[in-house]
């Protein structure tokens, strides 16, 4: 049996809920599977371990990040720990992908289940066919670029941060875009997304993504958008923007938020984020070389609805299926999981019941969802 190493990093407000009914799934191919052995590790991360340790990334939750497979989050982060404090849970978000180099986020933004349509606050005949996947650049542009804070510097009532590109970075989110384009069949369009008629850093990103496309993906269609635009398509006329939606670290954060509202709910999308591209291999043949990865839901902590057991595991239980499939290679248990999580949304599977939780204006609850998903997954086995 090959064993595989998986770190789980909780973490805060309705992270542990998520993330407990993804774990239920990893374990249940874990079990089921001749071949594979999925060893979980949970680690303090986020709010829990400043409580417990006074930073918000332990160097024991580094280095078991480092030699593991792969890695599951949750979610970090909350008022207790708030924007005024010295020490915040998002610090070590960031200063883990930068220490794993993940520069590149894959938020795919496609309806788990056509079901979900009449979920969608969108008119089905907007909402319908969409399909975009988000790639962020992760470890560059303003979030790492040199910042003063108030009150510090010579100039006390002033505080800025700077959003910064090199070639090389931009370069190298462009391939992934690249790769992931070219991974579907037909290949998909890439829309790049910037603010080049004000910032500097947009006019580089603009050239780059032309220019490395240009010599290495000429087969790909490629346009530009500005980003106060492409924020109005995302809901307006979605389809616009199907294909790859490639951009820069502050512009993929709120785009892909934004994105989740075409499936219905920010509870829905997951994300892997990766130190780069994903093999284009078929995950059987011998070519197919794993990924080093961190995968979570897109979304936060969810104060507002935390320890309730109502919030909307799916985001979570499909990044466990995208870290089988980039990480561990696993292609089929990945979409087996994708496969169980459609059949539990699905209308047709249920007898008409929408099994929902309350985003999706439904009563029921995490675990409930879970079960159900845990079933079908395990009768597919
Ligand atoms: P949020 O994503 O936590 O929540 C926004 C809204 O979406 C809330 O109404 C919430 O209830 C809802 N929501 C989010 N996930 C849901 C789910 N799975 N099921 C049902 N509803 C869901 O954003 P926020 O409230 O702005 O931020 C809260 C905290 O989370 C902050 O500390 C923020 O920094 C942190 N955060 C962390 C991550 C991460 O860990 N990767 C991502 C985003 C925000
Ligand atoms: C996300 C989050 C993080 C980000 C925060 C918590 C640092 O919003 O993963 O989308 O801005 O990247
Ligand atoms: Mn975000």
């Amino acid at each position: 049996k090959k064993s595989f190493r998986v770190v789980v990093l909780p973490g805060d407000g309705i992270g542990p809920e998520v993330v407990g009914e993804a774990v239920r799934v990893l374990e249940v191919i874990s079990a089921a599977s001749q071949d594979v052995e999925i060893k979980l590790e949970p680690h303090d991360f986020g709010g829990c371990a400043i409580d417990s340790t006074g930073e918000p990334l332990p160097p024991s939750t580094l280095k078991a990040c480092q030699e593991a497979d792969a890695i599951l989050m949750g979610s970090i982060g909350g008022p207790k720990w708030g924007v005024n404090s010295k020490v915040r849970p998002e610090q070590g978000l960031l200063a883990l992908r930068k220490a794993l180099g993940l520069y590149a986020n894959i938020r795919p933004a496609n309806f788990a289940s056509d079901s979900l349509l009449a979920n969608s606050p969108l008119k089905p005949s907007v909402a319908e066919g969409v399909n975009i996947i988000v790639v962020r650049e992760l470890i560059g542009g303003v979030y790492f670029g040199a910042r003063q804070e108030l009150g510090a510097g010579t100039d006390a009532d002033t505080a800025w941060d700077t959003m910064i590109y090199s070639v090389p970075e931009v370069q190298r989110i462009t391939r992934v875009a690249g790769q992931i384009a070219l991974q579907a069949n037909p290949p998909l369009p890439i829309h790049s997304i910037d603010k080049a008629n004000v910032l500097a850093s947009s006019r580089l990103w603009r050239k780059v993504v032309t220019e490395t496309l240009q010599a290495e993906y000429p087969q790909l269609a490629l346009d530009h958008h500005f980003v106060d635009s492409a924020s109005m398509f995302i809901v307006a006329s979605p389809k616009k923007l199907n294909g790859v939606i490639l951009t820069e670290n502050l512009f993929g954060d709120i785009l892909s938020d934004e994105s989740s509202v075409i499936p219905g709910s920010l509870g829905l999308l997951p994300s892997a984020s990766l130190a780069g591209a994903p093999s284009v291999a078929d995950a059987t043949s011998p070519d197919f070389k794993p990924t080093a990865g961190l995968y979570e839901p897109i979304h936060g902590s969810a104060p507002d609805i935390a320890g309730r057991g109502i919030a909307n595991p799916v985001g979570t239980i499909l990044s466990a299926a995208m870290l089988l499939r980039y990480s561990l290679g696993l292609e089929k248990y990945a979409q087996a999981i994708e496969g169980a999580v459609r059949k539990a949304l699905d209308t047709k599977t249920t007898g008409g019941f929408e099994l929902r939780t309350a985003d999706l204006g439904g009563s029921v609850s995490t675990k409930e969802l879970g079960d159900k998903i845990v079933e079908i997954l395990k009768s597919s086995l």
